[in-house]
Protein backbone atom coordinates (compact mmCIF):
# COMPACT_ATOMS: atom_id res chain seq x y z
CA UNK A 1 0.00 0.00 0.00
CA UNK A 2 1.23 3.34 -1.07
CA UNK A 3 1.05 6.36 1.43
CA UNK A 4 2.66 9.69 1.63
CA UNK A 5 3.43 10.88 4.42
CA UNK A 6 4.87 15.11 4.71
CA UNK A 7 7.89 14.34 6.98
CA UNK A 8 8.96 11.39 5.34
CA UNK A 9 8.72 12.25 1.15
CA UNK A 10 10.39 15.14 2.00
CA UNK A 11 12.97 13.81 3.76
CA UNK A 12 13.08 11.49 0.78
CA UNK A 13 13.54 14.47 -1.53
CA UNK A 14 15.86 16.25 0.53
CA UNK A 15 18.74 13.18 0.96
CA UNK A 16 18.61 12.92 -2.86
CA UNK A 17 19.18 16.32 -3.68
CA UNK A 18 21.65 17.82 -1.02
CA UNK A 19 25.03 16.86 -0.84
CA UNK A 20 25.82 13.46 1.24
CA UNK A 21 27.46 15.45 4.06
CA UNK A 22 26.53 17.55 7.34
CA UNK A 23 29.38 20.38 7.93
CA UNK A 24 32.01 20.28 9.10
CA UNK A 25 32.94 16.81 9.56
CA UNK A 26 36.50 15.02 9.63
CA UNK A 27 37.32 11.60 7.49
CA UNK A 28 35.88 8.89 8.69
CA UNK A 29 37.87 6.05 10.87
CA UNK A 30 37.63 2.76 10.75
CA UNK A 31 36.03 0.88 13.08
CA UNK A 32 33.61 -1.73 13.86
CA UNK A 33 31.29 1.22 14.95
CA UNK A 34 31.60 3.04 11.40
CA UNK A 35 30.32 -0.64 10.10
CA UNK A 36 27.78 -1.03 11.88
CA UNK A 37 26.31 2.41 11.05
CA UNK A 38 26.46 1.53 7.62
CA UNK A 39 22.70 1.55 6.32
CA UNK A 40 21.07 -1.97 5.28
CA UNK A 41 20.41 -5.44 6.67
CA UNK A 42 23.48 -6.35 5.41
CA UNK A 43 21.31 -7.98 2.23
CA UNK A 44 22.80 -7.72 -1.04
CA UNK A 45 19.92 -6.85 -3.93
CA UNK A 46 19.41 -10.07 -6.01
CA UNK A 47 21.24 -9.87 -8.98
CA UNK A 48 20.00 -13.35 -10.33
CA UNK A 49 16.83 -12.06 -10.37
CA UNK A 50 17.31 -9.62 -12.81
CA UNK A 51 17.80 -9.97 -16.38
CA UNK A 52 20.37 -7.89 -17.09
CA UNK A 53 22.80 -9.19 -14.08
CA UNK A 54 25.96 -10.56 -15.13
CA UNK A 55 27.55 -14.19 -14.94
CA UNK A 56 31.12 -14.31 -14.24
CA UNK A 57 31.31 -15.50 -17.57
CA UNK A 58 30.36 -12.50 -19.65
CA UNK A 59 32.51 -10.30 -17.38
CA UNK A 60 35.82 -12.39 -18.24
CA UNK A 61 35.03 -10.31 -21.34
CA UNK A 62 37.45 -7.50 -20.11
CA UNK A 63 38.43 -4.30 -22.45
CA UNK A 64 42.45 -4.06 -22.98
CA UNK A 65 44.22 -3.77 -20.36
CA UNK A 66 41.48 -4.50 -17.52
CA UNK A 67 42.55 -7.29 -15.32
CA UNK A 68 40.54 -8.97 -12.68
CA UNK A 69 42.68 -8.19 -8.95
CA UNK A 70 44.29 -11.01 -8.29
CA UNK A 71 45.22 -12.76 -5.16
CA UNK A 72 48.63 -11.34 -4.32
CA UNK A 73 46.79 -7.56 -5.17
CA UNK A 74 44.13 -8.15 -2.29
CA UNK A 75 45.95 -10.27 0.28
CA UNK A 76 47.38 -7.34 2.41
CA UNK A 77 43.88 -5.93 2.53
CA UNK A 78 42.42 -9.58 3.18
CA UNK A 79 44.71 -9.87 5.94
CA UNK A 80 43.91 -6.39 7.49
CA UNK A 81 39.82 -7.40 7.54
CA UNK A 82 40.73 -10.19 9.04
CA UNK A 83 37.60 -9.99 11.40
CA UNK A 84 35.20 -8.63 9.12
CA UNK A 85 35.87 -10.42 6.18
CA UNK A 86 32.58 -11.66 4.16
CA UNK A 87 31.05 -14.70 5.42
CA UNK A 88 32.37 -16.15 2.16
CA UNK A 89 35.66 -15.37 2.68
CA UNK A 90 35.80 -15.99 6.54
CA UNK A 91 37.45 -18.98 8.10
CA UNK A 92 39.27 -20.27 5.11
CA UNK A 93 42.93 -20.74 5.18
CA UNK A 94 45.64 -18.43 3.22
CA UNK A 95 45.63 -21.30 0.86
CA UNK A 96 42.31 -21.85 0.50
CA UNK A 97 41.87 -18.25 -0.14
CA UNK A 98 43.91 -18.13 -3.12
CA UNK A 99 42.19 -20.86 -5.04
CA UNK A 100 39.23 -19.34 -3.88
CA UNK A 101 39.58 -15.48 -4.95
CA UNK A 102 39.72 -15.65 -8.71
CA UNK A 103 36.14 -16.95 -8.58
CA UNK A 104 35.02 -14.54 -5.46
CA UNK A 105 36.47 -11.67 -7.42
CA UNK A 106 34.29 -12.65 -10.81
CA UNK A 107 31.10 -13.57 -8.83
CA UNK A 108 31.06 -10.45 -6.49
CA UNK A 109 31.65 -8.24 -9.97
CA UNK A 110 28.56 -10.15 -11.80
CA UNK A 111 26.42 -9.07 -8.35
CA UNK A 112 27.58 -5.57 -8.64
CA UNK A 113 26.98 -4.72 -12.03
CA UNK A 114 23.89 -6.47 -11.09
CA UNK A 115 22.81 -3.70 -9.30
CA UNK A 116 22.65 -1.48 -11.80
CA UNK A 117 19.07 -2.92 -12.79
CA UNK A 118 17.92 -1.76 -9.75
CA UNK A 119 19.40 1.51 -10.15
CA UNK A 120 17.74 1.61 -13.07
CA UNK A 121 14.48 1.29 -10.72
CA UNK A 122 14.96 3.89 -8.98
CA UNK A 123 15.75 6.10 -12.31
CA UNK A 124 12.53 5.15 -13.90
CA UNK A 125 10.61 6.52 -9.88
CA UNK A 126 12.84 9.70 -10.72
CA UNK A 127 11.05 9.97 -14.11
CA UNK A 128 7.87 9.55 -13.22
CA UNK A 129 7.93 11.76 -10.06
CA UNK A 130 10.14 14.59 -11.38
CA UNK A 131 9.80 14.58 -15.60
CA UNK A 132 8.17 17.10 -17.32
CA UNK A 133 8.83 15.92 -20.89
CA UNK A 134 5.47 13.61 -20.51
CA UNK A 135 3.32 15.76 -18.64
CA UNK A 136 2.29 19.21 -17.35
CA UNK A 137 1.66 17.80 -13.87
CA UNK A 138 3.86 19.48 -11.31
CA UNK A 139 6.79 18.00 -10.38
CA UNK A 140 6.75 16.07 -7.22
CA UNK A 141 9.76 18.20 -5.00
CA UNK A 142 9.42 18.69 -1.50
CA UNK A 143 8.82 22.59 -1.99
CA UNK A 144 5.41 21.68 -4.22
CA UNK A 145 4.72 19.21 -1.68
CA UNK A 146 4.98 21.64 1.26
CA UNK A 147 3.44 24.47 -0.86
CA UNK A 148 0.48 22.08 -1.00
CA UNK A 149 0.59 21.05 2.39
CA UNK A 150 0.25 24.67 3.71
CA UNK A 151 -2.64 25.37 0.88
CA UNK A 152 -4.76 22.62 2.39
CA UNK A 153 -3.59 23.17 6.08
CA UNK A 154 -2.39 20.16 7.69
CA UNK A 155 -4.72 17.45 8.17
CA UNK A 156 -3.23 15.89 11.28
CA UNK A 157 -3.77 12.55 10.03
CA UNK A 158 0.28 12.04 9.01
CA UNK A 159 -0.07 9.26 6.34
CA UNK A 160 -2.88 10.13 3.29
CA UNK A 161 -3.22 6.81 0.98
CA UNK A 162 -3.04 7.28 -2.86
CA UNK A 163 -6.62 6.86 -4.77
CA UNK A 164 -5.28 4.43 -6.79
CA UNK A 165 -3.92 1.53 -3.89
CA UNK A 166 -6.19 2.44 -1.11
CA UNK A 167 -9.14 2.72 -3.50
CA UNK A 168 -10.20 6.45 -2.27
CA UNK A 169 -12.02 8.05 -5.24
CA UNK A 170 -9.14 10.48 -6.71
CA UNK A 171 -11.57 13.64 -5.79
CA UNK A 172 -11.36 12.92 -2.18
CA UNK A 173 -7.54 12.67 -1.91
CA UNK A 174 -5.43 15.16 -1.69
CA UNK A 175 -3.51 17.23 -3.93
CA UNK A 176 -0.06 15.33 -3.70
CA UNK A 177 -1.66 12.12 -3.95
CA UNK A 178 -3.59 13.66 -7.44
CA UNK A 179 -0.52 14.69 -8.58
CA UNK A 180 1.14 11.25 -8.70
CA UNK A 181 -1.60 9.37 -9.75
CA UNK A 182 -2.06 12.27 -13.06
CA UNK A 183 1.91 11.79 -13.02
CA UNK A 184 1.64 7.67 -13.39
CA UNK A 185 -1.17 7.72 -15.98
CA UNK A 186 0.90 10.32 -18.42
CA UNK A 187 3.82 8.06 -18.02
CA UNK A 188 1.89 4.81 -18.70
CA UNK A 189 -0.18 6.79 -21.78
CA UNK A 190 3.49 8.43 -22.99
CA UNK A 191 5.22 5.19 -23.12
CA UNK A 192 2.70 4.08 -26.07
CA UNK A 193 3.70 6.59 -28.47
CA UNK A 194 7.23 8.11 -26.56
CA UNK A 195 8.27 9.40 -30.47
CA UNK A 196 12.15 10.59 -30.06
CA UNK A 197 11.51 10.83 -26.41
CA UNK A 198 15.30 8.90 -25.35
CA UNK A 199 14.11 8.58 -21.53
CA UNK A 200 10.87 6.89 -22.49
CA UNK A 201 12.34 4.81 -24.95
CA UNK A 202 14.79 3.59 -22.75
CA UNK A 203 12.33 2.87 -19.82
CA UNK A 204 9.58 1.05 -22.28
CA UNK A 205 12.19 -1.08 -23.45
CA UNK A 206 13.26 -1.56 -20.05
CA UNK A 207 9.41 -2.34 -18.90
CA UNK A 208 9.10 -4.80 -21.96
CA UNK A 209 11.52 -6.79 -20.95
CA UNK A 210 10.42 -7.14 -17.29
CA UNK A 211 7.11 -7.90 -18.90
CA UNK A 212 5.00 -4.92 -18.01
CA UNK A 213 4.26 -3.63 -21.72
CA UNK A 214 2.24 -6.90 -23.19
CA UNK A 215 -1.35 -5.62 -23.58
CA UNK A 216 -4.29 -6.47 -21.30
CA UNK A 217 -4.16 -7.18 -17.68
CA UNK A 218 -0.39 -6.22 -17.66
CA UNK A 219 -1.59 -2.67 -17.56
CA UNK A 220 -2.97 -2.79 -14.42
CA UNK A 221 0.45 -4.51 -13.36
CA UNK A 222 2.42 -2.08 -14.43
CA UNK A 223 0.13 0.75 -12.56
CA UNK A 224 1.05 -1.95 -9.22
CA UNK A 225 4.52 -2.28 -10.28
CA UNK A 226 5.27 1.59 -10.57
CA UNK A 227 3.47 2.19 -7.07
CA UNK A 228 5.41 -0.86 -5.62
CA UNK A 229 8.44 0.37 -6.48
CA UNK A 230 7.82 3.88 -5.46
CA UNK A 231 7.31 2.48 -1.97
CA UNK A 232 10.53 0.47 -2.49
CA UNK A 233 12.45 3.58 -2.92
CA UNK A 234 10.38 5.48 -0.15
CA UNK A 235 11.28 2.74 2.52
CA UNK A 236 15.02 2.74 1.77
CA UNK A 237 15.07 6.32 2.14
CA UNK A 238 13.27 5.88 5.72
CA UNK A 239 15.98 3.70 6.53
CA UNK A 240 18.75 5.62 5.69
CA UNK A 241 17.59 8.32 7.22
CA UNK A 242 17.60 5.53 10.36
CA UNK A 243 20.50 5.41 9.76
CA UNK A 244 22.06 8.45 9.61
CA UNK A 245 19.89 9.48 12.88
CA UNK A 246 21.78 7.06 14.35
CA UNK A 247 25.14 7.57 13.65
CA UNK A 248 24.31 11.44 14.72
CA UNK A 249 23.20 10.74 17.94
CA UNK A 250 26.78 9.25 18.69
CA UNK A 251 27.70 13.01 18.96
CA UNK A 252 30.66 12.12 16.74
CA UNK A 253 30.53 14.11 13.41
CA UNK A 254 32.91 11.45 11.75
CA UNK A 255 30.60 8.84 12.71
CA UNK A 256 27.91 10.43 10.37
CA UNK A 257 30.71 11.09 7.57
CA UNK A 258 31.39 7.31 7.95
CA UNK A 259 27.88 6.52 7.50
CA UNK A 260 27.23 8.35 5.02
CA UNK A 261 30.38 6.89 3.06
CA UNK A 262 28.90 3.46 2.79
CA UNK A 263 24.93 4.49 2.91
CA UNK A 264 23.95 3.08 -0.37
CA UNK A 265 26.39 -0.33 0.23
CA UNK A 266 22.88 -2.61 0.05
CA UNK A 267 21.67 -0.16 -2.92
CA UNK A 268 21.23 -0.26 -6.27
CA UNK A 269 24.12 1.24 -8.36
CA UNK A 270 22.64 4.54 -9.94
CA UNK A 271 24.06 6.89 -12.80
CA UNK A 272 22.65 10.19 -11.37
CA UNK A 273 24.77 13.07 -11.55
CA UNK A 274 24.38 16.68 -10.42
CA UNK A 275 26.92 20.01 -11.02
CA UNK A 276 28.30 20.92 -7.33
CA UNK A 277 30.40 18.40 -6.48
CA UNK A 278 32.65 19.65 -9.69
CA UNK A 279 32.15 22.78 -7.98
CA UNK A 280 33.60 20.94 -4.95
CA UNK A 281 36.33 19.50 -7.17
CA UNK A 282 37.43 22.92 -8.08
CA UNK A 283 37.73 24.17 -5.01
CA UNK A 284 39.95 21.02 -4.15
CA UNK A 285 42.09 21.40 -6.95
CA UNK A 286 43.03 24.98 -6.35
CA UNK A 287 44.32 24.11 -2.83
CA UNK A 288 46.21 21.12 -3.52
CA UNK A 289 47.98 23.93 -6.38
CA UNK A 290 48.15 26.32 -3.42
CA UNK A 291 49.75 24.34 -0.77
CA UNK A 292 51.81 23.15 -3.53
CA UNK A 293 50.75 19.39 -3.41
CA UNK A 294 50.04 19.91 -6.80
CA UNK A 295 52.21 21.91 -9.35
CA UNK A 296 50.68 24.13 -12.84
CA UNK A 297 50.96 21.91 -15.80
CA UNK A 298 51.42 18.85 -13.71
CA UNK A 299 48.29 16.85 -14.42
CA UNK A 300 48.44 14.98 -17.99
CA UNK A 301 46.65 11.83 -17.17
CA UNK A 302 43.23 11.49 -14.91
CA UNK A 303 40.60 9.17 -14.77
CA UNK A 304 37.22 9.94 -13.77
CA UNK A 305 35.34 6.64 -11.72
CA UNK A 306 31.64 6.77 -12.21
CA UNK A 307 31.36 10.08 -14.51
CA UNK A 308 27.13 9.25 -14.25
CA UNK A 309 24.77 10.19 -16.65
CA UNK A 310 22.17 12.66 -16.05
CA UNK A 311 18.85 11.34 -16.54
CA UNK A 312 16.56 13.00 -14.61
CA UNK A 313 17.71 13.36 -11.30
CA UNK A 314 15.58 14.82 -8.36
CA UNK A 315 16.07 18.52 -8.23
CA UNK A 316 19.05 18.89 -10.09
CA UNK A 317 18.47 17.01 -13.10
CA UNK A 318 16.10 17.27 -15.70
CA UNK A 319 14.52 15.44 -18.96
CA UNK A 320 13.86 18.92 -21.21
CA UNK A 321 17.41 18.64 -22.30
CA UNK A 322 19.22 15.03 -24.04
CA UNK A 323 21.14 12.94 -21.73
CA UNK A 324 24.19 14.27 -21.15
CA UNK A 325 27.82 13.13 -18.99
CA UNK A 326 29.08 16.41 -17.16
CA UNK A 327 31.81 15.33 -14.78
CA UNK A 328 34.42 14.72 -17.22
CA UNK A 329 34.04 18.11 -18.63
CA UNK A 330 33.80 20.01 -15.49
CA UNK A 331 36.98 18.81 -14.27
CA UNK A 332 38.89 19.12 -17.40
CA UNK A 333 36.95 22.86 -17.25
CA UNK A 334 38.98 23.44 -13.95
CA UNK A 335 42.13 21.92 -14.71
CA UNK A 336 42.62 23.92 -17.41
CA UNK A 337 41.20 26.97 -15.58
CA UNK A 338 43.74 26.40 -12.37
CA UNK A 339 46.45 26.36 -14.71
CA UNK A 340 47.54 22.53 -13.81
CA UNK A 341 46.50 20.88 -16.95
CA UNK A 342 47.94 22.08 -20.66
CA UNK A 343 45.78 21.60 -22.94
CA UNK A 344 48.47 20.05 -25.70
CA UNK A 345 48.59 17.39 -23.26
CA UNK A 346 45.85 16.46 -21.41
CA UNK A 347 44.27 12.70 -21.16
CA UNK A 348 41.26 11.43 -19.50
CA UNK A 349 40.19 8.20 -18.50
CA UNK A 350 36.73 7.01 -17.49
CA UNK A 351 36.17 4.14 -15.71
CA UNK A 352 32.73 2.43 -14.68
CA UNK A 353 30.63 -0.59 -14.80
CA UNK A 354 27.32 1.05 -16.87
CA UNK A 355 27.60 0.20 -20.88
CA UNK A 356 24.94 3.14 -20.90
CA UNK A 357 27.77 5.48 -19.26
CA UNK A 358 30.45 4.33 -21.26
CA UNK A 359 28.54 3.80 -24.50
CA UNK A 360 27.67 7.63 -24.30
CA UNK A 361 31.07 8.81 -24.61
CA UNK A 362 32.02 6.23 -27.05
CA UNK A 363 29.19 8.07 -29.46
CA UNK A 364 30.37 11.48 -28.35
CA UNK A 365 33.78 10.79 -29.73
CA UNK A 366 32.49 8.99 -32.60
CA UNK A 367 30.73 12.35 -33.29
CA UNK A 368 33.59 14.18 -31.93
CA UNK A 369 35.48 12.86 -34.61
CA UNK A 370 33.13 14.34 -37.01
CA UNK A 371 33.53 17.27 -36.03
CA UNK A 372 30.94 17.58 -33.83
CA UNK A 373 30.89 19.67 -30.12
CA UNK A 374 29.49 18.50 -27.13
CA UNK A 375 26.50 20.36 -25.89
CA UNK A 376 26.08 20.75 -22.45
CA UNK A 377 22.67 22.17 -20.37
CA UNK A 378 23.72 23.62 -16.95
CA UNK A 379 20.59 24.53 -15.44
CA UNK A 380 20.46 26.05 -12.00
CA UNK A 381 17.49 25.92 -10.03
CA UNK A 382 16.94 29.72 -8.85
CA UNK A 383 15.98 31.21 -6.65
CA UNK A 384 16.45 28.49 -4.11
CA UNK A 385 12.94 27.46 -2.52
CA UNK A 386 12.15 29.07 0.93
CA UNK A 387 14.49 32.17 0.22
CA UNK A 388 17.86 30.06 0.53
CA UNK A 389 20.67 31.22 -1.26
CA UNK A 390 23.82 29.74 -3.65
CA UNK A 391 26.95 30.64 -1.84
CA UNK A 392 28.26 33.40 -4.43
CA UNK A 393 31.61 31.12 -4.91
CA UNK A 394 28.94 28.59 -6.31
CA UNK A 395 27.00 31.06 -7.99
CA UNK A 396 30.14 32.21 -9.85
CA UNK A 397 31.47 28.43 -10.47
CA UNK A 398 28.47 27.74 -12.51
CA UNK A 399 28.71 30.98 -14.72
CA UNK A 400 31.98 30.44 -15.36
CA UNK A 401 31.75 26.44 -16.07
CA UNK A 402 32.78 24.86 -19.19
CA UNK A 403 34.21 28.24 -20.65
CA UNK A 404 37.49 26.83 -20.50
CA UNK A 405 36.96 23.60 -22.70
CA UNK A 406 33.94 25.87 -24.52
CA UNK A 407 31.79 28.68 -25.77
CA UNK A 408 28.08 29.48 -24.37
CA UNK A 409 25.31 28.83 -26.74
CA UNK A 410 22.05 29.48 -25.75
CA UNK A 411 20.52 26.98 -23.81
CA UNK A 412 17.38 24.46 -24.21
CA UNK A 413 14.07 26.27 -22.99
CA UNK A 414 12.49 24.51 -19.90
CA UNK A 415 8.79 23.49 -19.78
CA UNK A 416 7.31 25.85 -17.16
CA UNK A 417 7.19 22.55 -15.31
CA UNK A 418 10.09 22.54 -14.74
CA UNK A 419 10.53 25.60 -12.16
CA UNK A 420 12.37 28.41 -11.46
CA UNK A 421 15.78 27.46 -13.50
CA UNK A 422 18.51 29.73 -15.10
CA UNK A 423 20.27 28.18 -17.91
CA UNK A 424 23.65 28.12 -19.44
CA UNK A 425 24.77 25.95 -21.86
CA UNK A 426 28.31 25.34 -23.09
CA UNK A 427 29.31 24.23 -26.64
CA UNK A 428 32.42 21.76 -25.80
CA UNK A 429 34.98 21.51 -28.65
CA UNK A 430 35.19 17.79 -30.69
CA UNK A 431 39.52 18.06 -29.54
CA UNK A 432 37.98 18.05 -25.71
CA UNK A 433 35.87 14.83 -26.19
CA UNK A 434 38.65 13.37 -28.10
CA UNK A 435 40.81 13.58 -24.77
CA UNK A 436 38.35 11.36 -23.08
CA UNK A 437 38.37 7.11 -23.63
CA UNK A 438 35.59 5.61 -21.94
CA UNK A 439 37.14 1.86 -20.28
CA UNK A 440 34.86 -0.65 -19.08
CA UNK A 441 35.76 -1.60 -15.56
CA UNK A 442 34.81 -2.13 -11.68
CA UNK A 443 36.94 -0.39 -9.70
CA UNK A 444 36.12 -2.76 -6.61
CA UNK A 445 36.88 -6.24 -8.15
CA UNK A 446 39.27 -4.95 -11.51
CA UNK A 447 42.54 -2.89 -12.31
CA UNK A 448 43.83 -1.50 -15.48
CA UNK A 449 47.42 -2.62 -16.07
CA UNK A 450 49.44 0.41 -16.52
CA UNK A 451 53.51 0.74 -16.98
CA UNK A 452 55.04 2.94 -14.64
CA UNK A 453 55.08 6.00 -17.02
CA UNK A 454 51.37 5.40 -17.67
CA UNK A 455 50.15 5.91 -14.04
CA UNK A 456 47.64 8.48 -13.62
CA UNK A 457 48.01 11.81 -11.94
CA UNK A 458 44.87 12.35 -10.55
CA UNK A 459 41.98 10.22 -10.27
CA UNK A 460 38.39 11.42 -9.11
CA UNK A 461 35.52 9.23 -7.67
CA UNK A 462 32.27 11.48 -5.93
CA UNK A 463 29.26 9.33 -4.82
CA UNK A 464 30.73 6.17 -6.24
CA UNK A 465 32.08 4.94 -3.08
CA UNK A 466 29.35 5.10 -1.06
CA UNK A 467 27.40 2.17 -3.17
CA UNK A 468 30.19 -0.26 -1.66
CA UNK A 469 31.08 -1.46 2.12
CA UNK A 470 34.71 -0.79 3.98
CA UNK A 471 36.03 -4.14 2.59
CA UNK A 472 34.92 -3.43 -0.65
CA UNK A 473 36.35 0.20 -0.85
CA UNK A 474 39.80 -1.14 0.38
CA UNK A 475 39.56 -3.55 -2.73
CA UNK A 476 39.14 -0.64 -4.70
CA UNK A 477 42.18 0.98 -3.09
CA UNK A 478 44.38 -1.60 -3.77
CA UNK A 479 43.30 -1.82 -7.38
CA UNK A 480 44.02 2.12 -7.37
CA UNK A 481 47.67 2.61 -5.45
CA UNK A 482 48.86 0.53 -8.91
CA UNK A 483 46.79 2.98 -10.91
CA UNK A 484 47.96 6.15 -9.46
CA UNK A 485 51.74 7.18 -10.12
CA UNK A 486 53.49 7.69 -6.59
CA UNK A 487 52.51 11.34 -5.20
CA UNK A 488 49.77 11.28 -7.98
CA UNK A 489 45.95 12.09 -5.93
CA UNK A 490 42.33 10.26 -5.47
CA UNK A 491 40.14 13.23 -4.59
CA UNK A 492 37.08 11.71 -3.51
CA UNK A 493 34.00 13.10 -1.21
CA UNK A 494 33.51 9.98 0.56
CA UNK A 495 35.84 8.67 3.71
CA UNK A 496 37.49 5.54 2.82
CA UNK A 497 38.46 3.21 5.61
CA UNK A 498 41.32 4.18 7.54
CA UNK A 499 44.57 1.63 8.16
CA UNK A 500 44.33 -0.06 5.12
CA UNK A 501 47.75 -1.51 3.77
CA UNK A 502 48.01 -0.05 0.40
CA UNK A 503 50.24 3.20 -0.58
CA UNK A 504 47.04 5.39 -0.64
CA UNK A 505 47.18 8.01 2.03
CA UNK A 506 44.66 10.84 3.33
CA UNK A 507 46.77 13.82 2.92
CA UNK A 508 43.77 16.36 3.48
CA UNK A 509 40.41 17.32 3.05
CA UNK A 510 38.62 20.56 1.86
CA UNK A 511 35.28 21.87 2.60
CA UNK A 512 32.81 23.31 0.51
CA UNK A 513 29.49 24.54 1.19
CA UNK A 514 27.00 25.33 -1.57
CA UNK A 515 24.18 27.43 -0.13
CA UNK A 516 23.22 28.67 2.92
CA UNK A 517 20.69 25.48 3.15
CA UNK A 518 21.55 23.19 6.20
CA UNK A 519 24.36 20.59 5.16
CA UNK A 520 24.26 21.66 1.60
CA UNK A 521 28.14 21.19 0.50
CA UNK A 522 30.50 18.44 0.35
CA UNK A 523 33.77 17.60 1.82
CA UNK A 524 36.55 16.24 -0.71
CA UNK A 525 39.18 13.87 0.87
CA UNK A 526 42.64 14.04 -0.56
CA UNK A 527 44.18 10.45 -0.82
CA UNK A 528 47.79 10.98 -2.22
CA UNK A 529 49.48 7.75 -3.24
CA UNK A 530 53.15 7.19 -1.37
CA UNK A 531 55.80 9.25 -3.08
CA UNK A 532 57.88 6.33 -3.11
CA UNK A 533 57.25 3.18 -5.49
CA UNK A 534 56.78 -0.06 -3.43
CA UNK A 535 57.70 -1.79 -6.70
C1 LIG B 1 25.73 8.22 -8.52
S1 LIG B 1 26.76 8.16 -9.94
C2 LIG B 1 27.90 9.48 -9.59
C3 LIG B 1 28.19 10.33 -10.81
C4 LIG B 1 29.22 11.41 -10.61
N1 LIG B 1 30.49 10.89 -10.16
C5 LIG B 1 28.72 12.46 -9.66
O1 LIG B 1 29.19 12.56 -8.51
O2 LIG B 1 27.85 13.25 -10.06
C6 LIG B 1 27.73 6.69 -9.63
C7 LIG B 1 28.57 6.30 -10.82
O3 LIG B 1 29.54 5.35 -10.39
C8 LIG B 1 29.51 4.23 -11.27
N2 LIG B 1 30.00 3.07 -10.50
C9 LIG B 1 29.41 2.48 -9.44
N3 LIG B 1 30.14 1.46 -9.00
C10 LIG B 1 31.25 1.38 -9.79
C11 LIG B 1 32.37 0.52 -9.82
N4 LIG B 1 32.50 -0.47 -8.95
N5 LIG B 1 33.31 0.74 -10.74
C12 LIG B 1 33.18 1.75 -11.64
N6 LIG B 1 32.12 2.58 -11.67
C13 LIG B 1 31.16 2.41 -10.74
C14 LIG B 1 28.06 4.17 -11.72
O4 LIG B 1 27.88 3.37 -12.86
C15 LIG B 1 27.78 5.64 -11.94
O5 LIG B 1 28.26 6.08 -13.18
Amino acid sequence: MIAFNKPMFFVFCMITSVALVTLPVLPQARSASSKSAAAGDGQKPNSAAHPSAHSSAQSDKLSPGVHFLSYAQASAVIQSFADELPAELKGRSAAELEKFWPQYVREHDGETRGRLEQGEEDSLNNLVLFGTSFTSQPRLSAEFIEQQEKAQGSRGQGEKETGAAAGVPQENSDAVVRVFVGRMNDFIRALKAPGKNERLLYMRHFLERRGYLAAGPQQQQLRQYLLANFQRTRQEFDKYQQVLAAARKSGDPRNEFAARSTLFQTRGVSLDTSLMPNFALEQALGQLLEKGLLAKASVRKVAIIGPGLDFVDKQEGYDFYPQQTIQPFLVMDSLFRLGLAQPSDLRMTTLDISARVNDHIAQARARARNQQSYVMQLPLESPLPNNARWSPAALAYWKAAGMAIGNSVAPLAPPREAGPLQLRAVKIAPQNVLRITPVDLDVVYQNLELAPGQRFDLVIATNMFTYYGQFEQALAMANLENMIRPGGFLLTNNGLPENVPVALQQAGFSTTPYSDRPSDGDHIIWYRRAASDKQ
